[in-house]
């Protein structure tokens, strides 16, 4: 698996490379469930279909798209992900976290990712948007099993996998913006079926307050290559048996898409942030040269 793994994201990059034509990414970001929204405020988009890469998968999920795409947002130059390539649908992890390995091998050093979850804190209705602060993977897997592939590490650390700093800018972007934004422990598991009462109730004496079927491991990933991420769970329901409602699909993207412009307004702006952020740095090195 390993000498295939580093291979597929050798041929992936140069793909994508060749697409991009001159493009290069400081910040990739990842569109969950019905949040493909975001991709409309990149300018001067450049989209590259998943057929167009090798490795990659077309979705097999309604509501994700199966493309990259790649541009200017709030004037940093980005790469978004419209469709991932989940475990359940019966991806090894490997190949589920391939687009991660490709955006890192681009060269982009921040990672945001977003996804559709399940509430399971009570006060954790449908269009509660929640930073991630940590997670729990409990798929059952971990993408960097294997060989250690070209520039990463054997035993990335993981105390602070969702990076401090942008956390407290994405709570700063948010106050600015007056929408409401929480911070929690997300749960990963395999998925496809959701989950039942009971192990909601055992999620819940772990320490998780959203669940869902993506970002631990492409986090995992992200850590192992040194690039920072910032995680933001959009709740599109309260978890089974914190509600009575039963769990649907439809219902989830339903609630993704009515939310999806406050958060591709508050993405777009941390982006934004982000890259002043770092043209002060550039200044401030120029300054002490
Ligand atoms: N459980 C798991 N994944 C999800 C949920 C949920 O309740 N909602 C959206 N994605």
């Amino acid at each position: 698996m390993s000498a295939t793994a580093a291979g597929a994201v050798t041929l992936a990059t140069e793909a994508v490379r060749q697409a991009l034509d001159g493009h290069r990414p400081r910040v990739a970001v990842v569109l969950g469930s019905g949040l493909g929204r975001l991709a409309d405020r990149v300018n001067d988009p450049r989209r590259i279909p998943y057929g167009d890469i090798p490795g990659f998968h077309v979705p097999t999920v309604q509501g994700h798209k199966g493309e990259l795409i790649a541009g200017m947002l709030g004037g940093v130059p980005v790469i978004m992900q419209s469709g991932r390539f989940h475990m359940y649908e019966g991806h090894p992890a490997h190949i589920s976290v391939l687009p991660t390995r490709v955006f890192a091998s681009l060269g982009a050093d921040t990672l945001i990712v977003t996804n559709a979850a399940g509430g399971i804190r009570r006060s954790f209705g449908p269009g509660t948007l929640m930073v991630i602060r940590d997670h729990l993977n409990l798929t059952g897997r971990n993408p960097l099993e294997g060989e250690v592939l070209p520039g990463e590490t054997r035993f990335p650390d993981m105390t602070v996998a969702y990076d401090a700093d942008l956390r407290r800018l994405a709570h700063r972007v948010a106050v600015a913006q007056g929408t409401e934004l929480a911070e929690g422990v997300y749960a990963a598991l395999l998925g496809p079926s959701y989950e039942t009462p009971a192990e909601i109730r055992m999620l819940e004496g772990l320490g998780a307050d959203a669940v869902g079927m993506s970002t631990a491991p492409e986090t995992i990933v992200a850590r192992a290559r040194g690039m920072r991420v910032l995680g933001i769970s959009t709740i599109t329901n309260l978890a089974a048996g914190v509600s009575h409602d039963l769990m649907s699909h439809a219902d989830v993207m339903n609630v993704a898409n009515q939310v999806a412009e406050r958060l591709a307004k508050l993405v777009e702006e941390i982006v934004e942030r982000l890259g002043e952020a770092r043209d002060e740095r550039r200044e401030t090195r120029d300054v002490k040269r």
